[in-house]
């Protein structure tokens, strides 16, 4: 973007409009900052929906014409996880900035390959990790940095429901990039090692449940859930630190988190078993937090990040990490349930 043109809108094209895709189409075409140019979809019916809902953008099958076209600036890809890679290849190579969702792709050395591309083409590169937009999980990852919970112990994260079967990835690769990057953003750490159990069984070899555990190199932990096969919609973060608790329930329309001043201590000095551990019930508060959509948060912040050239929060590097987690949880899943050890770069740290 050059200099002169700072206040006139992104030009931006969304490929992918699918489930999620039409939220993104939605937002960017709604955004005073953003100028929805080209809708893009290689399903005629999701197209022709797409044309009908953004009269004014250019509705094509054809991902090619959004590249070639040299006034488009950023390019928004919510296809589905496979195809992320070349997609997203072919944009950040014919200059385009790119926002991605997740998966940012299936394999660690695909996401290091674009993370290099870009860096080397001066390209913004944003990944779709949306609970880092999220003004709860912001509001916990402060109460963590600022000790308010007190030294943290561990986190687990639920995300089930019944239905949403894909057959292009498993329920680990379709949900837990939202609880990875969510912990890993709010813990402002990377795992050193990860093991996972999951089942299939509706269809052979694509996982319906898996179990997670991350380990954070000292006591702290986290342990992820999710699931197609579940009977309850559930979208829950419960954190548990040496001083409160807290859980963020995602399904609850407004009060979202909960804040428990609850906890335990070993007492040095007791006569009985009973005094060896002190329980500590407290108050529960209900923190206000502005609401807000967290989809809109984060478009407005690739936005940002395209006008200003600046660094995204859940940028290619944070896209890696997460692949790089994945990928280990898959490995210990064919291994049953083995622990997959992670080493990190200082760059991704
Ligand atoms: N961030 C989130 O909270 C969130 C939520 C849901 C889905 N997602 C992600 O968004 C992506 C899309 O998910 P979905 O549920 O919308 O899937 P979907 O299958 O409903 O939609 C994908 C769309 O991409 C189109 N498509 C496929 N290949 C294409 C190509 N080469 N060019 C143009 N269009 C193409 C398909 O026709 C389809 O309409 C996935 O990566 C998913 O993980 C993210």
């Amino acid at each position: 973007m050059e200099e002169n043109d700072k206040r006139r809108p992104i030009t931006i094209g969304v490929a992918g409009i699918g489930g999620w895709g039409k939220n993104l189409a939605r937002n960017f075409d709604e955004l005073p900052d953003a100028d929805l140019r080209y809708v893009c979809d290689v399903d005629p019916g999701r197209l022709g929906q797409a044309r009908r809902q953004h009269p004014t953008a250019q509705a094509t099958p054809e991902f090619r014409l959004l590249l070639e076209d040299p006034e488009l600036e950023a390019v928004v890809i919510a296809t589905i996880g496979s195809t992320h890679h070349a997609l997203c290849k072919a944009a950040l190579e014919a200059g385009k900035d790119v926002f991605v969702e997740k998966p940012f792709a299936l394999k660690s050395s695909d996401a290091e390959e674009l993370v290099r591309i870009a860096q080397e083409r001066n390209r913004i590169l944003m990944v779709g990790h949306l609970l880092e937009y999220h003004p709860v999980i912001e509001r916990l990852r402060q109460m963590i940095v600022g000790n308010e919970l007190g030294r943290m112990y561990y986190i687990y994260s639920q995300r089930l429901n019944l239905g949403t079967v894909r057959h292009d990835e498993n329920a680990l690769w379709n949900f837990a990039p939202h609880d990875i990057s969510s912990i890993m953003y709010m813990l402002g750490r990377r795992p050193t090692d990860v093991s996972a159990r999951g089942q299939s069984y509706l269809q052979r070899g694509i996982e319906d449940v898996v179990f997670m555990t991350l380990n954070f190199g000292d006591e702290a932990m986290a342990n992820v859930h999710v699931s197609w096969l579940d009977p309850h919609k559930t979208r829950r973060i419960t954190l548990v630190g040496s001083q409160k608790m807290a859980v963020f329930d995602d399904g609850e329309a407004t009060e979202k988190l909960r804040i428990y001043d609850k906890g335990a201590h070993v007492n040095t000095d007791y006569n009985s078993f009973a005094e060896f551990v002190g329980l500590r019930f407290g108050d529960i508060t209900l923190p206000y937090i502005k609401s807000g959509e967290p989809l809109r948060v984060e478009c407005l912040h690739f936005l940002d990040c395209v006008r200003r050239r600046a660094r995204p929060r859940s940028d290619g590097w944070d896209g890696l990490a997460v692949v790089r987690v994945l990928e280990a949880a898959e490995q210990s899943l064919k291994r049953r349930g083995e622990p997959v050890h992670l080493t990190w770069e200082d760059e991704i740290l």
